[in-house]
């Protein structure tokens, strides 16, 4: 009899491995109980690596896992649904996260649901928008389910959901509605966070501070300023006039800052990718 694992991904990129090496690293699941599908070897030797069994088989992973966790590009998700035996009956598969920006629950519903012999309920159905400090426990996952599932039902699969999200991050659950501009926030932040490091560092070395000083100057004071504001739970505009005295040095680069527009900048980012988002679920 073919081995059942606890949690299957297909598609093995960037974010799959975020949650699930980090489920590894954080003692959540054995790597020897997870299965992972991806077409070629480009993601591959991380998860071989710490012992997760690797297969090109989408089907292997579709058959064998009981936590399903669909990890591909929203494009390529047609394609990939198209080839799974959906119609199988008696796989073991108990809950179904999708991670894939765009495709809504009711999508997920009607292939892994209605079109299916899966014995699945909506309740079952989940779709997370994680973001890569997952990876080192330091993750932000949003959570919704469809409108109709069933309270009781949701009572034994949401929970499951909730904690292995936990273990590697923080966790919320939120209205489908609001999911493409919490993983336009969330989801992509990492990305918009990186190039703001990578500016205030330039910025930096172009005053003479090496590099490596510099890297380690940007990215402690964005943790550390992330963490006051997470930990006295003081409004932004309070902490920011805490460090801006009059005539100073503060003010002029807020001046600066506000003169080349940041806040539209990052306000447009986060509508350009809520749009996209959006636009993902009819045509990825
Ligand atoms: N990256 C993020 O920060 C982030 C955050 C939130 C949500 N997401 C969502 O996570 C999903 C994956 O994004 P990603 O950044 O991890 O992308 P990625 O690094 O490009 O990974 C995509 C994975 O899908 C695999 N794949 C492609 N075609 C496949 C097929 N036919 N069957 C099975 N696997 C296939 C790729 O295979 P190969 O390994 O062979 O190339 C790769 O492992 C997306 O839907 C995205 O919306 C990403």
């Amino acid at each position: 009899m073919s081995k059942t694992y606890e949690i299957g991904f297909i598609g093995a990129g960037s974010m799959a491995k975020a949650i699930g090496l980090g489920f590894v690293s954080k003692g959540v699941v054995k790597a020897e109980d997870i299965i992972v599908s991806a077409p070629s070897e480009n993601n591959k030797a991380p998860w071989r690596n710490k012992g997760v069994t690797v297969t090109n088989d989408n089907n292997q992973v579709f058959s064998s896992c009981k936590i399903l966790f669909l990890a591909v590009k929203p494009q390529h998700f047609s394609y990939v649904v198209s080839k799974l035996n959906t119609k199988n009956e008696g796989i073991p598969i108990k809950i179904i996260v999708s991670i894939m920006a765009g495709i809504p629950c009711k999508k997920l519903n009607e292939i892994f649901i209605l079109n299916s012999n899966l014995n699945l309920a909506p309740s079952c159905v989940f779709k997370v928008m994680p973001n890569t400090p997952s990876l080192i426990g330091e993750g932000f996952s949003v959570i919704c389910h469809e409108s109709c599932a069933i309270p009781e039902e949701l009572s034994l699969t949401l929970p499951k959901v909730i904690s292995l999200m936990s273990a590697i991050g923080k966790a919320e659950v939120i209205p489908e509605s609001l999911m493409d501009a919490a993983g336009a926030l969330s989801g992509c932040g990492p990305a918009y966070t990186f190039l703001i490091i990578e500016a205030l560092v330039d910025g930096a070395v172009k005053q003479g501070i090496p590099r490596n000083l510099a890297v380690q100057l940007a990215a402690s004071t964005l943790a550390g300023s992330s963490r006051m504001v997470l930990e006295t739970g003081k409004h932004t505009a309070e902490l920011k006039d805490m460090v801006t005295s009059a005539g100073g040095s503060t003010i002029a680069a807020l001046h600066a800052l506000e003169k080349g527009g940041v806040r539209s900048a990052l306000m447009d980012a986060i509508e350009a990718a809520t749009k996209r988002s959006k636009e993902m679920a009819d045509k990825p």
